[in-house]
């Protein structure tokens, strides 16, 4: 079993708030990621993928072929964008670090998961500090 990751990047803009919170409230609990008038992030993404070589290639999975994955379900569909009002699978969620990372698996999982290779884990930076990891589970 080999672990293989491909590391891609996107800039994206959300808030962090509940409506049934005032914004004293929201900015309490939230933080400056609650400030009404949105701000971005420079997210950077790794998605890694597990599973046996192919003796023909040596590889786990041809890594163009990830990126193209990766890119069509989700690059495309976050950068630059707004999280909260334009990302169709982050619709009603709460746009926390934790909660795209999950959306992100989610998302990933029927593309890459094959009888051969699996999706092992997603890893978001929010920050350079911040980040999540997601295995699934
Ligand atoms: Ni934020």
């Amino acid at each position: 079993m080999v672990f293989i990751t491909r590391k891609e990047h996107f800039n994206a803009a959300h808030r962090l708030f509940r409506e049934d919170f005032n914004d004293a409230k929201n900015l309490e609990v939230f933080g400056k990621c609650s400030n009404p008038n949105w701000h971005g992030h420079n997210y950077d993404l790794f998605v890694t993928v597990k599973g046996e070589l192919d003796p023909l290639t040596g590889f786990v999975i041809n890594l163009k072929d990830l990126s193209r994955i990766i890119n069509h379900s989700i690059i495309e569909k976050m950068d630059h964008k707004n999280i909260n009002l334009e990302v169709d699978f982050m619709k009603g969620k709460l746009a926390s670090t934790e909660n795209i990372a999950v959306a992100i698996f989610h998302e990933l999982e029927n593309h890459i998961n094959t009888n051969k290779v699996q999706l092992h884990c997603v890893k978001l930076y929010e920050t350079e500090n911040n980040f999540v990891e997601y295995y699934g589970i």
